[in-house]
């Protein structure tokens, strides 16, 4: 019997820019599948590399960036190799995107409706008719009125915005959506409203979305899998529930600490000091040495390979096997502040 393949499958994927200090290895060497259905939190502090990675999938790169490497199945295809004719054919019908600060982008002269249906009639090849019918179900499905599509940006609220490109996003009922920080610029309520709408989607279409974000809260709330990106890496891979019960490497240990939750409230809220390294020089070794309170000299000279930790579960850290003992030590404020 054949293994089924997973929908996206992401092997040493790696993307560069061309910049004036040299290249940029902005995702360096990352793995990931996303099965169908499946919700894929890919979450990390800025400029690790998150939106690089999206961007590398729909190959809709900034002009001096490339994939430098590795291959990105989907479907069983490889993205890499396709022709940009085919790539065409493919984004917004199989993979389609919210870019990042995309419901500010909404074109403020045209009403919301006719931006929608623009993206049936062009994209999708629907007739005007079949277009409004679409764009009044799209709405239904994304929480909004479909009377308002009459309305112009500026008449909506930032949650209607998001939700409406949410909707656009969906138009041509892709396998896939790729979410770059879709609620980050909203309200804690509206936040958790719009993530109701991806649950939605997941239990009623089951399609499969990358959510990428830096609030590890939005993982919680709407994942079944994460992946820890840190300067260009993937640091941890783990279901959901496992990387919250047992986190194992001391950068997830240290977002943890850095969110609330309702064991931990505000106050008691610890930061990893520092910054990440410069990714146009990479350091030698782990890439997080030098801000792990936990790194021993091995960390700055050999690179932690990410490797199965527990089934189905990986990370990247040489001391994984200590990994009881180091969580202890990472709820105590005195140890990150050791690093600094
Ligand atoms: N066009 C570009 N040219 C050069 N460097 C770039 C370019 N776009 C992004 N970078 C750099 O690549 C790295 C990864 O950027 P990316 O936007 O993927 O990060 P991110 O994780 O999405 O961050 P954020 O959370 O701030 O959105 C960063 O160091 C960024 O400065
Ligand atoms: S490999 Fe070393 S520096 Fe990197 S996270 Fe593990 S202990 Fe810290
Ligand atoms: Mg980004």
């Amino acid at each position: 019997m054949s293994v089924p393949q997973p929908l996206l499958d992401v092997r040493d994927l790696r993307v560069e820019y061309s910049t004036r200090r040299g290249t940029m290895h902005a995702v360096d060497g990352i793995s990931f599948t996303v099965e169908k259905g499946q919700h894929l939190g890919l979450i990390g502090e800025s400029g690790c590399g998150k939106t690089t990675t999206g961007r590398a999938l729909l190959r809709v790169l900034p002009r001096n960036g490339r994939v430098g490497g590795g291959q990105m199945f989907f479907k069983e295809r490889d993205l890499v190799t396709l022709s940009e004719r085919e790539m065409r054919a493919l984004r917004w019908r199989e993979i389609s995107m919210v870019p990042q600060s995309s419901m500010d982008t909404l074109d403020p002269v045209y009403r919301v409706g006719d931006q929608l249906r623009e993206v049936l009639t062009l994209r999708g090849g629907m007739n005007n008719a079949e277009a409004r019918a679409r764009s009044a179900e799209l709405f239904d499905l994304v929480g909004l009125a479909s009377d308002r599509l009459d309305n112009y940006p500026h008449e909506f609220s930032g949650g209607m915005r998001q939700r409406a490109v949410i909707a656009m996003a969906l138009a041509l009922n892709p396998d896939l959506v790729i979410a770059d920080e879709p609620v980050t610029a909203l309200d804690v309520i509206v936040q958790h409203q719009v993530l109701e709408t991806f649950r939605d989607l997941q239990e009623r279409l089951g399609i499969s979305v990358i959510m990428i974000t830096h609030d590890i809260s939005v993982v919680a709330e709407t994942c079944d899998e994460i992946a820890v990106m840190y300067a260009g890496k993937i640091m941890e891979r783990a279901p959901v529930r496992r990387f919250f019960a047992m986190p194992f490497h001391p950068y997830a240990l240290g977002l943890q600490n850095a969110f609330p939750n309702l064991a931990r409230p505000k106050e008691t809220l610890i930061s990893i000091e520092g910054y990440p390294p410069d990714l146009v020089e990479p350091p030698k070794g782990c890439r997080f040495n030098t801000r792990c309170p936990f790194a021993i000299e091995r960390c700055f000279v050999e690179e932690p390979p990410l490797i199965e930790v527990e089934p189905g579960h990986q990370a990247a850290c040489h001391r994984w096997r200590e990994v009881e003992q180091l969580r202890e030590q990472a709820k105590e404020a005195e140890t990150w502040q050791s690093v600094a």
